[in-house]
């Protein structure tokens, strides 16, 4: 049954650890945050839809069939409309008023809640259902197909399953999402915003995600998840130095879920520092401001620290004891509710 109105929230994410997996089909361990995005679609007649950016004070405006790609938030509203419709959804005229909490660039995946959201407010003024993973990889090619960041699927799986007190570790080969409780006795993830703005598109991650691709072809495998670490270190550089990072990525997420579950959260941040450095040194996402930001945090008395998401700039993330007060600038971030719908 279509509806006349429907909102739906969807929540950006942290990534506890596990970072450059997601397209490698390797692991990695997210949890949503309290913070989204929130879309309002009403019903419209004709044949177009209208769309609000209330935060940023913009409009757009497009035809329902066919729209032509655009720039920055547009580009995710046509998109997200276009997939919907392509998929076979029965999409039509809508007016959208998009406000939201996570802040831009910063690596909370702002961009995947916002899919996320929109898809979810689209749908249900269709009366349209989608299975969950279904709907993670439609909102992926509206990050891929119409704003031109070739991400995995991990901030739009983060965004729709997430679970208060809850981390997920992903299994990107099977798509398997486990839940882990985190049981944290008063440690707190805190983030902190190194002042970078970063862009997935524009950003090395095209490169690096070439990188892993050419790296699986001199190595005959499908995914970097199907490499030996022998194997591995007979490549050149840099992809050497890239799929080390992968192989070692992978095995800290088993650690960290080992030992969120033995609650030893010391292990979890000698683990996030590990994380850091063969982000830094390995795969080379990080840069001068970022490193500024995680030292600082680590100052600050971080049991341990890391950048977070796809690199060169956003936020950084550090694990801070009982006794450790939160920095200056930093925001506690909290496992919260996935997406869904406010109201219909
Ligand atoms: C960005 C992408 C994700 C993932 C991370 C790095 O957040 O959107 O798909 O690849 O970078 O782990």
């Amino acid at each position: 049954m279509r509806n006349e109105v429907v909102a739906a929230f969807a929540p950006g994410r942290v990534n506890l650890i596990g970072e450059h997996t997601d397209y490698n089909q390797g692991l990695a361990l997210p949890f949503a945050i309290a913070e989204g995005v929130t879309v309002r679609a009403r019903a419209t007649n004709g044949d177009g839809v209208r769309a609000h950016a209330v935060d940023l004070g913009e409009d757009d405006e497009f035809p329902l069939r066919e729209p032509p790609g655009a720039e920055g938030w547009r580009a995710f509203v046509r998109g997200a409309v276009a997939e919907c419709r392509r998929a076979g959804f029965e999409v039509s005229a809508a007016d959208l008023r998009i406000t939201g909490d996570v802040p831009r660039g910063s690596g909370l995946s702002s961009s995947a809640a916002l899919e996320v959201a929109l898809c979810l407010a689209l749908l249900g003024l269709a009366g349209e259902r989608s299975d969950r993973v279904a709907l993670a990889r439609l909102c992926a090619r509206v990050e891929n197909d119409w704003a031109g960041a070739k991400t995995g699927m991990l901030d739009q799986l983060a965004s729709l399953f997430g679970a208060a007190e809850t981390a997920l570790r992903i299994d990107f080969r099977t798509l398997e999402i486990e839940p882990v409780r985190l049981r944290l006795g008063g440690w707190r993830f805190v983030v902190v915003d190194s002042g970078e703005r970063h862009a997935n598109a524009s950003s090395g991650y095209n490169e690096r995600r070439a990188q892993c691709e050419r790296a699986c072809e001199l190595l005959g495998v499908e995914t970097l998840r199907d490499a030996s670490a022998a194997a591995v270190a007979g490549l050149p550089q840099p992809l050497r130095a890239r799929a080390e990072h992968v192989l070692g990525e992978n095995e800290r997420v088993g650690e960290a879920v080992a030992a969120l579950r033995a609650e030893d959260l010391p292990a979890v941040g000698r683990l996030l520092d590990a994380s850091h450095a063969s982000l830094r040194d390995l795969y080379e996402v990080s840069t001068p401001t970022v490193e500024r930001a995680v030292a600082r945090l680590r100052e600050d008395g971080a049991a341990g620290a890391r950048l977070m998401g796809g690199g060169f700039g956003g936020s950084v993330l550090g694990l801070f004891a009982p006794d450790a007060p939160t920095p200056h600038g930093g925001r506690e971030v909290q496992p919260g509710p996935g997406a869904h719908v406010l109201s219909e």
